[in-house]
């Protein structure tokens, strides 16, 4: 259902990388409220050319840019100002992997290339996209930008490993970031921190079938979904969240708040 809440609103959608990719439902959900944008992932996962389906269905353009380049991200804001029509109001970064999770890497035997690596990926990232909006002074005044996180990066969940360290940095750069945005530009930053979900990055974590029921088990309100995501994320890109800003903002349908539930203390006790 959409009430035209994005109506007029232009931006850039990173991370769409298949049908169960946040950042997929969030541009459909985008395109609903009346936004329109420029989709962008790394070009290795264009390769696997699933996002021209969502363009296509958008009526989006896809430019391909390595979050970790400067000189990528540099194109991408100019060429997307231009195909677009002016400067932007939001910006979703949707962007996470580490390869030590992916080669089943243990956190106590990182190799640290690789480590290297999903930080630059997954929380500098961050950095470099509002550094380039910054620079080329490409944000509209009450813009919001958006970064995906996990509640790894407060509290242990063992198995998700070297991606619980740049989640803290990426909730980090987005506090520090968005002093200077919200001081200069009265651009808003924020993180949503994420129920687990299943998508190819979700998935890609030891036990992830098991953990997703254990969060289920333990919320209220059950996991949050891509799509809640991606209506939690409209919100902030509306005008009706313009003071919300350097905020960590849990849509994880109560989990970060519960002690144990009913439900885990049934299962314990069979
Ligand atoms: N799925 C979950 O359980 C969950 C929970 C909380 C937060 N998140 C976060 O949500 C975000 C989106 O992940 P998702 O779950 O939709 O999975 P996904 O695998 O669909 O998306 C991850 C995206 O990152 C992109 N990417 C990787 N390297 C890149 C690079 N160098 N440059 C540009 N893009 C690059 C991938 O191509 C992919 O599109 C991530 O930040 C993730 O950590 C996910």
């Amino acid at each position: 259902m959409s009430t035209n809440l994005l109506k007029g609103k232009r931006g850039i959608i990173f991370g769409a990388l298949d049908e169960n990719s946040i950042a997929w439902i969030t541009a459909e959900r985008v395109h609903e409220e009346g936004g329109s944008f420029v989709l962008s992932n790394a070009p290795v996962a264009m390769r696997m050319g699933q996002i021209n389906e969502l363009a296509k269905k958008t009526n989006s353009e896809v430019i391909a840019a390595d979050a970790t380049s400067l000189e990528d991200l540099e194109n991408l804001v100019a060429e997307s100002m231009k195909i677009l029509g002016g400067k932007l109001d939001f910006i979703l970064h949707s962007i996470g992997m580490s390869i030590n999770v992916r080669k089943g890497r243990e956190y106590t035997d990182q190799k640290y290339e690789w480590t290297q690596k999903g930080t630059d990926v997954s929380a500098m990232s961050f950095h470099k996209v509002m550094q380039t909006l910054y620079k080329q002074d490409a944000m509209n005044e009450w813009g919001s930008i958006v970064a995906l996180t996990y509640m790894a990066a407060q509290r242990v969940f063992p198995d998700y490993n070297d991606m619980a360290d740049n989640k803290a940095y990426l909730e980090s750069i987005a506090r520090s970031f968005g002093y200077f945005f919200g001081k200069d530009k009265k651009v808003r930053v924020n993180t949503i921190s994420q129920s687990p979900t299943p998508t190819t990055a979700g998935m890609g974590v030891k036990g992830f079938d098991s953990f997703i029921t254990y969060a289920e088990k333990m919320s209220p309100l059950g996991n949050a979904t891509a799509l809640d995501c991606a209506n939690y994320t409209i919100t902030l890109f509306s005008d009706l969240t313009k003071r919300v800003t350097l905020q960590n903002l849990y849509n994880d349908g109560g989990f970060s708040n519960m002690g144990v539930s009913d439900a885990i203390i049934d299962d314990i006790s069979e």
